[in-house]
């Protein structure tokens, strides 16, 4: 697998354009599995490995797929099949998004058991309940998870953690059910009102979405529809960073500045000047980072998909900043990394107190997971020498062309 290197040193100036949103898109494309007629068209879709995993999926189901430039022509009238086969899931955890609705329009769905993965077990119990709750009968077996029912019944749901992932699916297969559900605790991410703007616009009826109490109405006939993906708010926190820490001055363009609040009070408060723009942010370097504790939360609290790279600017602070990361058991994967770069820090459970060091030093080191990968290049960009980032694999899941746009913007990085 190739390395992404970066040698440290240049301050980042100019713009860059963010991509359509990886977790939105993901969402959306196993709800366009429930539309039963008419095409799907889906605009701003990153050409991400994730979402052509996902296309796999789909195909492997049935669905009719077609993708010019970043348009996505979809047609899931025919459905093939209920099962999401091992290879496929083991690649792409978001593959058990599927579950709902293909529960919901066919019946029964058949997923592979996902991994876990380096940030934690991620279990899926939360979806399952509410699969349950519906009226859904589970079986595993064989490392698979087998949910069927006859009809689904709307019902009240309670999220013991307000899940992303059991949120949309839950949702989904809701929209199958007989009348009203209701998922209390729900998840709050800008991801989840834009699945349930997408199931609206199919003709679903999906109220309280950006909220933690969603309603749906069950049983509306579901077709397809023209759609915009939301751009991608971690890929723009990232750009955001590397600004902050190089002490640059980036326009990141694409952005919804009321999707990157809390990142944008966390610069601020780290001494770095950030506008909202009307349709994006211009972040400001000063050569000097402030300590800030982070806690991640979930939506609208900071979120973990940025701790990692927060991290990295951190370890160039004056001073010492806590980090602590209430979302995934294992997000610290990265720390080790920074540390061979000569970064101080000190981890005790969920818990990181970062120090904050004059200098980090290139190091050849390996991402773990996707945010890790991205947090491993910001600290590249800044390192003195050459950082080589082995893993790009996990950064081409979730970055669209990030060497090239960090390269449009003057660093010096490229693919060895
Ligand atoms: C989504 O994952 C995102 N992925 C993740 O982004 C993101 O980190 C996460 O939400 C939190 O914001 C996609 O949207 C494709 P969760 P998801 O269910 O849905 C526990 C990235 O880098 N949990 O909200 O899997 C779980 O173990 C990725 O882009 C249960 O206990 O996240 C975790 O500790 C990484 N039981 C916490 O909840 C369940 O049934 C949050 O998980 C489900 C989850």
């Amino acid at each position: 697998m190739p390395n992404i290197c970066v040698r440290g040193g240049a301050e980042l100036r100019g713009r860059v354009a963010v991509s359509g949103a990886k977790n939105a898109v993901l969402p959306i494309l196993a709800a366009a599995l429930m539309a039963q007629g008419g095409t799907t068209t889906l605009e701003s879709v990153p050409r991400l490995v994730d979402v052509l995993t996902m296309i796999e999926v789909l195909e492997h189901l049935g669905v009719r797929v077609s993708w010019q430039d970043d348009v996505l022509e979809m047609d899931s009238s025919a459905l093939t099949a209920w099962e999401a086969p091992y290879h496929l899931v083991s690649k792409m955890r978001a593959s058990v998004l599927i579950m709902g609705p293909l529960l919901g329009r066919l019946g029964r769905v058949r997923v592979s058991l996902p991994g876990g993965c380096a940030i934690g077990a991620r279990p899926l119990d939360l979806h399952l309940k509410g699969f349950n709750l519906l009226g859904a009968e589970i079986i595993f077996g064989h490392g698979y998870i087998e949910a069927t029912a006859r009809h689904l019944v709307g019902n009240t749901i309670y999220l013991d953690f307000p899940s992303v992932g059991a949120t949309e699916n839950i949702m989904m297969a809701a929209c199958f059910a007989q009348g009203l559900t209701t998922i209390q605790n729900a998840a709050e991410e800008p991801e989840i009102v834009d699945l349930a703007c997408f199931i609206n616009g199919m003709g679903g009826k999906v109220e309280g979405a950006g909220t933690d109490t969603i309603a749906v109405h069950g049983r509306r006939p579901l077709l397809g529809v023209n759609y915009r993906v939301i751009p991608d708010r971690i890929e723009a926190g990232t750009y955001m960073i590397a600004a902050a820490i190089t002490g640059g001055d980036l326009i990141v363009d694409n952005v919804i500045p009321e999707h990157v609040i809390s990142l944008t009070a966390k610069l601020r408060e780290a001494g770095v000047t950030v506008h909202s723009l009307n349709d994006g942010v211009r972040v400001i370097g000063n050569g000097t980072i402030e300590p800030v504790d982070i806690k991640t939360l979930p939506y609208p609290g900071f979120p973990t998909d940025m701790q990692p790279q927060m991290m990295a600017l951190l370890t160039r602070a004056r001073g010492t900043s806590m980090i602590t990361e209430t979302v995934f058991e294992n997000r610290f994967m990265h720390v080790p990394e920074l540390r061979r770069m000569n970064a101080s820090i000190r981890t005790d459970g969920r818990s990181a107190v970062v120090s904050g060091v004059r200098s980090l030093s290139g190091a050849p080191v390996t991402a773990s997971d996707l945010r890790a990968g991205a947090a491993l290049i910001l600290a590249g960009l800044v390192a003195e020498g050459v950082t080589e980032v082995r893993g790009v694999g996990h950064v081409e899941r979730g970055y669209v062309g990030i060497v090239p746009k960090l390269r449009s913007v003057g660093a010096d990085i490229w693919i060895d």
